[in-house]
């Protein structure tokens, strides 16, 4: 019998996932029965239109919201089980976040942001704001290190956006339309940052898009329509521009 190679396990395991919301005396089922596995070091695209369940379905697979049935693990770990403390633990070592709005804290500068996962982790101020400088270097930003969010464009807050989720070498990082506000030359370099930085630490990427252009970059797509999965494919890339 052939034994499953255990780099092959999937580090993200959604069973039999169904989220309702109530709304007065009525029911909206945002996602209706998802199951899904995406491999270490996969970059997964979570793919349709809008209302489809897309970011539903991240939000279940981060532990932002608890799905109404079913089971996530993360690593092994039963995350729609955990409590808010366990969570919060959770997400620190474990998770990184991309938000299409970039969510850098305005009173804090772009290396400070940058530095911020670190200082949950208990790595001392000189040293996290070390790695946050080199990180901004490795994304453009040199020239920035000291800027505010609000002195900054929304490209340059994204690649600060992105240096934030991956300072602490999470094992996944969750991304919900991270170009969503930018143009399509900001996408491509936006895009291509993610992808070499999974690629370098073989990390795990869940992004959420409607854009085909931004799909094609990843390993596998899964299509929602009205809360289902309806496909679930590894992705043939043709554009070599992709791979990294
Ligand atoms: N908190 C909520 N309360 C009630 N209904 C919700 C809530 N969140 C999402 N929904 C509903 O669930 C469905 C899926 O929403 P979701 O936000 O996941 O879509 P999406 O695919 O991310 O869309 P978009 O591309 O527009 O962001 C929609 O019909 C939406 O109205
Ligand atoms: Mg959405």
């Amino acid at each position: 019998m052939n034994q499953p190679d255990p780099r092959s396990r999937p580090i993200i395991e959604v069973r039999d996932v169904r989220k309702e919301y109530p709304i007065g005396d009525e029911t909206v089922v945002a996602l209706k029965r998802i199951n899904l596995q995406v491999f270490r070091g996969e970059i997964c695209c979570i793919f349709g239109t809008s209302g489809s369940g897309k970011s539903t379905l991240l939000n279940q697979l981060a532990g932002m919201e608890k799905p109404t049935r079913g089971e996530v693990r993360i690593g092994g770990v039963p995350i729609s089980r955990l409590d808010e403390n366990q969570l919060a633990s959770f997400r620190q070592k474990h998770l990184g976040f991309v938000f299409q709005s970039y969510n850098l804290l305005p009173n804090l500068t772009a290396t400070e942001n940058v530095a911020m996962p670190l200082l949950f982790r208990g790595v001392p101020r000189r040293e996290r704001e070390e790695a946050a400088r080199a990180l901004l270097k490795r994304v453009g930003l040199s020239h920035r290190l000291d800027h505010f969010p609000r002195q900054m464009s929304g490209g340059q807050q994204q690649r600060a956006g992105i240096a934030r989720a991956f300072i602490a070498r999470p094992d996944v990082v969750f991304a919900d339309e991270p170009t969503g506000n930018l143009d399509s030359k900001t996408t491509v370099e936006i895009m291509e940052m993610i992808c070499t930085f999974a690629r370098n630490y073989h990390q795990t990427i869940i992004l959420v898009t409607h854009d085909p252009e931004m799909a094609s970059y990843a390993d596998r797509i899964v299509t929602l329509i009205d809360g289902e999965i309806v496909s679930n494919q590894r992705n043939q890339k043709e554009n070599p521009r992709h791979e990294t």
